[in-house]
C-alpha cells in the first residue's frame, strides 16, 4: 500500500492503495475473496459479466439521516466550502473511492452532481460545470458512466409528482431537468438513463385521475427519447419498478406492469427494464422472478443490485450479501447471455451505525463477491446440467406431436376437447421442487462439479 492510484485533489481515503483479489483464503475484509476481474467464467471475464458501478447518491451524499434523527457521517467533502465546492470536492472523492473500489462505472442523479440553481439555467449551468470536470475524471480514471438520471422526487415542486404532476408547470420543469440530465449523460459517454418514478403515483382518487396521468408519463419518455436520440444518445432508456414508496401507488408497480406499459405506448424499441432487488421484495415477488419477467421478454435491461429486509416493508437498500439471491438472479442472467448495456449497480447504503469510513469499501466488496459467487455457482449449476435437463423434460409435451401444432398455433379448441377425450386422464408428473433445491443447495459447496 505505497503508491496512489488515483492522483486528486484530496486524498479522502487515505488507508488503502487499491482494493486487490487475494482469493478464497485471505481474510483481509478489504480484499476481495472471489470477484477476479479477469477470471473468465462461461466464456467472459468476471468483469463483463457483471459491471459493476457504484452510486452517487447512496454512497457520497447520504449520511444517514432517517425520519427520526440527523446523519450519522459527517463527509470531509461537505465541508469544503459552498455548495460547489462541496459539489467539486464531493466529484474527488467519488472518483478517488471508485478507483481504489475497482467498479469500471458509476450512477448519478443530477442532483447528486451539482445543486440546484435558483432558476432553470442556473441549475443548468451548475451541472455543465460538473459535467466537464467529470470528463476529465472518466478519462484520467477511466471509469465510465453506465447511467445518469434526473432527480424527479427531491423538490417540493414535485410533490404531487413530476411526469405525471396534474400541474403541468411541474411537468415542464421535469422535462427541462431531464434534458439537462440527458446531455450530461450523452456529454459523457453514458450507456444508460434511467427514469424511476418516484413521484409518478399517487395517494388518493379524490384528487387525481390515474389514466390521464398514465398517458402524459408515456408522453413525456417519448419526447426525451425523441430528444436523446435526436442528440446523440444511442443508448438505452431504462425503466425502474417499484411498486411504492414514497407514493401510496406507484405507476411503475412491477416488471411486468412497466413490460406491458412499455409495449402498449410503443416504447419498448428504445426502453427496457432497471430491475431493483428491494423494488421486487416490495412488490411481494422475489428478485429472479423480476429478472426473469424482463429477460423472458428480451427487455431486461440492468440491475440495481440491493436487498430488502423480509421482515419489514421498506425500501432498506441494504448491500446484497444474500448468496442464495444472487445465485438465483445470476442464472436468469446467465440464461439471458448477460446484460448487454447494463450493469450491475449498487443502488445500496451503510446501514445508519456503520460509521467508519472503510465501511463503504466493506459493503461493495462484500456485494462485488457475492455476485462474483453466484455467477460461479450459476455456471456450475447449466454445467451440471441437471436443473436445466428438469426444466426443459418438463414441457417435453409440447416439443412434438399435437403439443407443438398448439404452440404453432395449428389447433382449435374442439382439437384440445378431442386430444383430451381420446388421451384419458392427465399423468401425474411431478415437480420435483425439493430435489431441485437439494441439487442447487449441493452444487453451492462443490466446486469440484
Ligand atoms: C429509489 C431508487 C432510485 C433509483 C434512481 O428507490 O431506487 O435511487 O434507482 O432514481
Ligand atoms: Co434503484
Amino acid at each position: 500500500m505505497t503508491t496512489q492510484v488515483f492522483v486528486g485533489e484530496k486524498v479522502f481515503f487515505p488507508f488503502i492503495d487499491k482494493v486487490q483479489y487475494e482469493g478464497p483464503d485471505s481474510d483481509n475484509p478489504l480484499a476481495f475473496k472471489v470477484y477476479d476481474a479477469t477470471r473468465v467464467v462461461a466464456g467472459k471475464p468476471m468483469a463483463e459479466w457483471l459491471r459493476f458501478s457504484t452510486c452517487y447518491w447512496h454512497s457520497f451524499t447520504a449520511g444517514g439521516q432517517d425520519p427520526f434523527g440527523v446523519d450519522t457521517r459527517v463527509f470531509p467533502w461537505d465541508a469544503a466550502g459552498d455548495e460547489m465546492a462541496c459539489a467539486y470536492a464531493r466529484q474527488d472523492a467519488a472518483f478517488e473511492f471508485i478507483s481504489k473500489l475497482g467498479t469500471p462505472f458509476y450512477c448519478f442523479h443530477d442532483r447528486d452532481v451539482a445543486p440546484e440553481g435558483d432558476c432553470v439555467a442556473a441549475s443548468e449551468a451548475n451541472l455543465e460545470k460538473l459535467v466537464a470536470r467529470a470528463k476529465d475524471l472518466q478519462r484520467e480514471t477511466g471509469i465510465q458512466l453506465l447511467w445518469g438520471t434526473a432527480n424527479l422526487f427531491g423538490h417540493p415542486r414535485y410533490m404531487n409528482g413530476a411526469a405525471t404532476n396534474p400541474d403541468f408547470t411541474a411537468l415542464a420543469n421535469a422535462g427541462a431537468q431531464v434534458k439537462a440530465a440527458l446531455d450530461a449523460t450523452i456529454a459523457l459517454g453514458g450507456a444508460n438513463y434511467v427514469f424511476w418514478g418516484g413521484r409518478e403515483g399517487y395517494a388518493s382518487l379524490l384528487n387525481t385521475q390515474p389514466g390521464r396521468e398514465i398517458e402524459h408519463l408515456a408522453r413525456f419518455l417519448a419526447m426525451a427519447r425523441d430528444y436523446g436520440r435526436a442528440n446523440g444518445f444511442t443508448g438505452t432508456f431504462l425503466v425502474e419498478p417499484k411498486p411504492m414508496e414514497p407514493m401510496k401507488h406507484q405507476y411503475d408497480f412491477d416488471a411486468q406492469t412497466v413490460i406491458g406499459f412499455l409495449r402498449h405506448f410503443g416504447l419498448d424499441g428504445d426502453f427496457m427494464v432497471n430491475v431493483e432487488a428491494n423494488h421486487a421484495t416490495l412488490a411481494g415477488h422475489a428478485f429472479a422472478h423480476e429478472l426473469q419477467m424482463c429477460a423472458d421478454a428480451k427487455l431486461l435491461g440492468s440491475i440495481d443490485a440491493n436487498r430488502g429486509d423480509p421482515q419489514n416493508g421498506w425500501d432498506t437498500d441494504q448491500f446484497p450479501m444474500d448468496i442464495n439471491d444472487a445465485v438465483q438472479a445470476m442464472i436468469v442472467v446467465l440464461r439471458a447471455g448477460g446484460l448487454g448495456n447494463g450493469g450491475f449497480n449498487f443502488d445500496a447504503k451503510l446501514r445508519r451505525e456503520s460509521v467508519d469510513p472503510e465501511d463503504l469499501f466493506v459493503g461493495h466488496i462484500g456485494a462485488m463477491d457475492s455476485f462474483a459467487r453466484g455467477l460461479i455457482i450459476a455456471d456450475r449449476i447449466e454445467r451440471d446440467g441437471r436443473i436445466g435437463q428438469r426444466l426443459a423434460a418438463g414441457y417435453a409435451s409440447f416439443d412434438e406431436g399435437v403439443g407443438a401444432k398448439f404452440e404453432s398455433g395449428e389447433l382449435r379448441l374442439t382439437d384440445l376437447r378431442d386430444f383430451a377425450a381420446a388421451n384419458g386422464e392427465v399423468p401425474m408428473l411431478s415437480g420435483k421442487q425439493e430435489l431441485l433445491e437439494n441439487i442447487l443447495g449441493d452444487l453451492m459447496f462443490r466446486p469440484s462439479k
